[in-house]
């Protein structure tokens, strides 16, 4: 099909363009049917500009733009003028095109929304139709935005003397702590491979190869059940280098963020970043991704509570569990309704409860007051700084579900408080450092790691290694913002003799070890340099960067909360004769064998 081509984008024209002859390759936004005049918008990727005819002087061009459906693909040659009356609210709204030609390029069927920001929609109807949503401006700039980030990353480790190579897609599962896509061999009957969570253990064996810095831009895939913040395809910025301690890699992402919030977003932000211990974070925030727009914090009171006559404290303290609360500014006017909805938030947690005090003119308040001494108020004021007016909250559980239920709450309350100012944007990093290296599950009965099994632990917490590992610290780091983990990484074991060590703890038998991690075990024998790595949420960044509500806004083609691609209708049914040729018989759940 020969039609003319555009001269210029819808977006770009300015009054300096009155008088130029110009050609518009686009989309019908919008016709205005005035009868003496017609107005009809044209947009393309860059924006909108207005057209227009007088029907008393073109009566067939009139006829034609009348019988356009909106979305129509349409060429448009005219000239440019000044507006009589601007749109200040339009970049292009100076200036019009008179129409000279018009050409239909292809007839659209009636969208079944307009194309616009200021419609609210519903997910499934945006996925299905994902084509016409991406046309909307908003998205349009976010897929651009996502693109000036790919593009700054690519320079960014180039300049930093990094490697792009890419890792397989076809593997063997890595542990990452979920399940993995199963791919069926069809040369292989009855084996799979799996779609890697990460590159995890091909990037170690590229630095066994002597690639010293590999970087990758890689797509990784899990198969866990799913959160606003989470896809089951997702994408990783992903590094790995040798010879390196945990600051080289700290202050080369720090850089690398520093430059993208400066590049793309005109944000200064200050480093190196704040860094907490993940004990830190937990017992001043009640999490290992604090939010610290706001502050909220947490206080361990256990020490005041040593001697009380208050049960359930004493029986706490007896049995080395922690008492811990936080002071909530003006909270002594909440009703009993509104302290019972605030419990609610710590019981998924395991706690019955929580245990309130208001402080205010007239004393204290509060249904254990009685059991409460002198003395044990005053420190709790103290600690807490309660002022008159205030209201105390305050949890008993063990160290782990007392800090996350308060955690809980303080999230709960900065919500209802709405603490975080909407118009205000600001962007809180923070390292959270030396996390547990394996922690108990009570489900599995063995020790599990809590980044993953190749983590290198502290070395003066290596002796610990046999007696207590649940106390043992790893070199392992998540960068946080604004609550939201948006990278995790950390120094390596490389030795096969502690990486055998490890598996051990974990449970892992020798003959495991050898099927699954034989292969590792074998290439670290090989002369593998210390190393280290981090890999960041691509699209948890861009989702901050762009200020968008959901991870689903910021990639082309999501799934959906159920795992649907609703555009093309996968994951689908196949042929039987696929299933066939790779050896595979389907038994629908609950169907007899
Ligand atoms: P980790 O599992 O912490 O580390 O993942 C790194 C970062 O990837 C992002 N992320 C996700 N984003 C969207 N959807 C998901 N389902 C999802 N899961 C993870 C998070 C997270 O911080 N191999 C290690 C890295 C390393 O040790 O170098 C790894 O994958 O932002």
């Amino acid at each position: 099909m020969s039609f003319p081509k555009r001269t210029i984008y819808c977006g770009e024209l300015r009054s300096s363009h009155a008088g130029q002859e110009v050609v518009l390759n686009g989309w019908v936004a919008r016709v205005r049917d005035l009868g003496g005049v017609i107005f009809m918008d044209v947009r393309d990727h860059s924006g909108v500009s207005q057209t227009l005819i007088r029907p008393a002087e073109q009566p067939e061009l009139a006829c034609t733009i009348r019988g356009l459906t909106p979305e129509s693909v349409i060429w448009v040659r005219g000239t440019v003028q000044l507006r009589e009356n601007p749109n200040p609210a339009l970049p292009t709204g100076q200036v019009e095109v008179v129409i000279a030609e018009l050409g239909l390029l292809n007839p659209a069927l009636l969208p079944p929304f307009p194309i616009s920001d200021e419609i609210a929609l519903t997910e499934e109807v945006r996925l299905r139709y994902r084509y016409l949503d991406l046309r909307r401006p908003r998205m349009q700039r976010y897929l651009r935005l996502r693109h000036q980030v790919y593009q700054l990353i690519h320079r960014y480790f180039d300049r930093h003397g990094f490697v792009e190579i890419e890792t397989p897609m076809l593997t063997r599962s890595t542990p990452e702590g979920a399940r993995d896509f199963l791919v069926p061999s069809r040369l292989h009957p009855g084996r799979f491979y799996a779609l890697p969570q990460s590159p995890q253990l091909f990037k170690q064996l590229l630095m066994i190869a002597g690639f010293d810095r590999y970087v990758q831009i890689v797509k990784c895939f899990r198969d866990e059940d799913l959160r606003a913040d989470r896809q089951p395809e997702f994408t990783q910025i992903d590094l790995e280098m040798s010879f390196v301690s945990r600051e080289d890699i700290l202050s080369l992402t720090e850089g690398l963020f520093a430059e993208l919030w400066s590049e793309v977003l005109t944000v200064e932000l200050p480093t190196p970043f704040p860094r907490l211990t993940y004990r830190e974070a937990m017992t001043r925030y009640g999490s290992d991704k604090p939010d610290l727009r706001y502050g909220l914090e947490l206080q361990t009171l256990t020490d005041i509570f040593a001697e009380t006559e208050l049960g359930i404290f004493r029986k706490a303290v007896a049995e080395g569990h922690t008492i811990a609360g936080l002071r909530l500014e003006g909270g002594a006017a909440y009703s009993r309704k509104e302290l019972e909805d605030l419990a609610e938030t710590v019981r998924p947690h395991g706690l019955p409860g929580l245990i309130w005090l208001k402080y205010d003119s007239s004393g204290w308040q509060s249904p254990v007051i009685k059991h409460i001494s002198e003395s044990e108020r005053d420190a709790l004021r103290q600690r807490l700084q309660l002022q008159e007016g205030d209201l105390a909250l305050l949890a008993a559980a063990p160290w782990e579900p007392c800090y996350s239920a308060l955690g809980a709450l303080r999230r709960k309350l900065a919500d209802q408080l709405d603490l975080i100012s909407k118009n205000n944007v600001s962007y809180r990093m923070l390292w959270v450092v030396d996390f547990p290296l394996v922690e108990y599950s009570e489900a599995e009965r063995r020790y599990v790691a809590r980044h993953h099994p190749f983590t290198a632990p502290i070395e003066e917490d290596l002796p610990l290694l046999d007696t207590a590992p649940e106390r043992v610290r790893a070199q392992a780091y998540d960068l946080v913002l604004n609550g939201e983990e948006i990278c995790g990484g950390s120094i390596r074991i490389h030795t096969a003799e502690l990486q055998q060590k490890v598996f051990s703890i974990l449970g892992l038998t020798t003959e495991q070890v050898q099927q699954k991690f034989g292969f590792l075990l074998e290439a670290l024998r090989y002369g593998a340099p210390p190393h280290g790595g981090i890999a960041m949420g691509l699209d948890r960044i861009i989702m901050l960067m762009a200020g968008a509500e959901s991870l689903r806004d910021v990639i082309a083609f999501p799934k959906t909360t159920s795992g649907l691609s609703l555009v093309d209708g996968a994951p689908a049914s196949v042929d039987p004769e696929q299933l066939e040729e790779l050896g595979i018989c389907v038994r629908m759940p609950g169907q007899l064998s």
